[in-house]
């Protein structure tokens, strides 16, 4: 592996292209030392460049307390080559809301890395019920275009642990996301207002959605993710506020749910705030032991203070579940609970093969109009 990693090192500090090491800008790999002021002239350096450019960030720990890596650079072939573990203070402060941050970012592409959020304190004081801070987002990627993370790994970040937002094709490959099953609001990756977004190849588990979208995501590509501990993938939760964006051809495909409390889910607040959902795909899923494999939710109002009796405006149409099979932990595999003001349409299920405890597991559909085809198990309440 050594090797290896020597070799792809050489065969980026090649020829043409400037290379630029934290080290030589005095990062200590002692994890102790804060270390964001190198990483930050080091990534000066390489977005000042006229010609491609490379941050390297060799083997060791490094502690950075906050890194806002910014654009727009001199050039639209920038690199980061991450050997080592950057870790973020164990502590937590109010009012920071990002710890990594890439903005305004044209041409970047980050292979590996393991970025440690250390958020155990800040959870630790949530669970407490005291009044804590939100947290940081581990890694956000904002106003940026064109880029790629390859072999990141993002742990127990104090909240998101990646979040991208005001984006345009946006690609992470083999990403490994994790957090403890019971961290708070530590969703894996969030989308928002963002357009061709691939996430592919990928394995997350955390405390909340292992992907959820929020309002503004078009063109989505998710495929071959390994999902769980956590919330599933949601759409959603949307139509909270006025204004939103709406979410549209977002394909999720090839997807393994285990113990998680959702597998796809589209999520609105029983507000009469208007927006849409439409031409989405879900695909050849294996759940296992999922709490609601299926489910469309539109009556979301926690604690039913601000929304009592009210339904959605948010309009859902044009939504494919396709070739899920596998395990419901109870036994309402499928539950399509559409708005009564803006019944969902178009909604089609092919190929469902859901058991609970080995039995029948059952369907419910509410202000739902579509078609079923295929294996219909849970029997289709369309
Ligand atoms: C839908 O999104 C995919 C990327 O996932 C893209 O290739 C395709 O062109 C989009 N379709 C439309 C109609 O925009
Ligand atoms: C909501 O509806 C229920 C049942 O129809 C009714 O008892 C309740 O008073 C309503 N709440 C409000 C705030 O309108």
């Amino acid at each position: 592996m050594a090797l290896m990693a020597a070799g792809t090192l050489l065969l980026f500090i090649n020829s043409a292209m400037a290379a630029y090491n934290v080290v030589d800008f005095g990062a200590k790999p002692d994890g102790r030392t804060d270390s964001a002021k190198p990483f930050l002239a080091a990534w000066s350096k390489a977005c000042g460049a006229n010609k491609p450019a490379t941050v390297v960030v060799p083997t060791g720990q490094f502690f950075v307390s906050q890194a806002l890596f910014q654009g727009p650079c001199n050039n639209n072939n920038l690199r980061m080559f991450v050997q080592g573990t950057v870790l973020a203070d164990s502590g937590y402060s109010s009012g920071v809301s990002q710890w990594i941050t890439f903005k305004y970012v044209q041409g970047l592409s980050v292979y590996g890395g393991a970025l440690d959020g250390r958020g155990n304190s800040l959870w630790a004081c949530k669970a407490a019920g005291r009044s804590c801070p939100t947290g940081s987002t581990a890694v956000t990627i904002s106003q940026s275009k064109n880029v790629l993370f390859s072999g990141v790994k993002i742990l127990n970040s104090e909240n998101f642990q990646m979040a991208i937002l005001f984006s345009q094709g946006i690609k992470v490959e083999g990403a490994t996301i994790t957090a403890p099953g019971d961290s708070p609001n530590t969703d894996g990756i969030h989308l928002h207002r963002s357009t061709g977004v691939s996430i592919t190849g990928s394995t997350i588990g955390t405390g909340d959605d292992c992907i959820s979208f929020g309002d503004g995501v078009a063109n989505a590509w998710i495929e071959n993710i390994n999902c769980g501990p956590g919330h599933g993938i949601s759409i959603g939760s949307l139509g909270n506020s006025a204004g939103e964006a709406g979410v549209q051809n977002v394909t999720v495909s090839s997807v393994v749910f285990t113990g998680t409390q959702n597998g796809f889910r589209i999520k609105t607040w029983a507000t009469p705030y208007v927006g849409f959902v439409r031409d989405i795909i879900f695909q050849h899923a294996t759940m296992n032991n999922v709490q609601n494999p299926i489910v469309i939710d539109q009556e979301y109002c926690p604690g039913d203070s601000s929304c009592p009796n009210q339904s959605s405006g948010v309009k859902i149409s044009g939504v494919i579940f396709n070739d899920v099979h596998g395990t419901s932990a109870t036994p309402l595999a499928v539950n399509l609970d559409c708005s009564s003001s803006n019944p969902c349409q178009g909604i089609q299920l092919t190929d469902i093969q859901l058991t609970y405890n080995g039995q029948l597991a059952q369907s419910l559909c509410k202000n739902a109009k579509g078609k079923s085809s295929g294996i219909a198990n849970p029997p289709s309440c369309l």
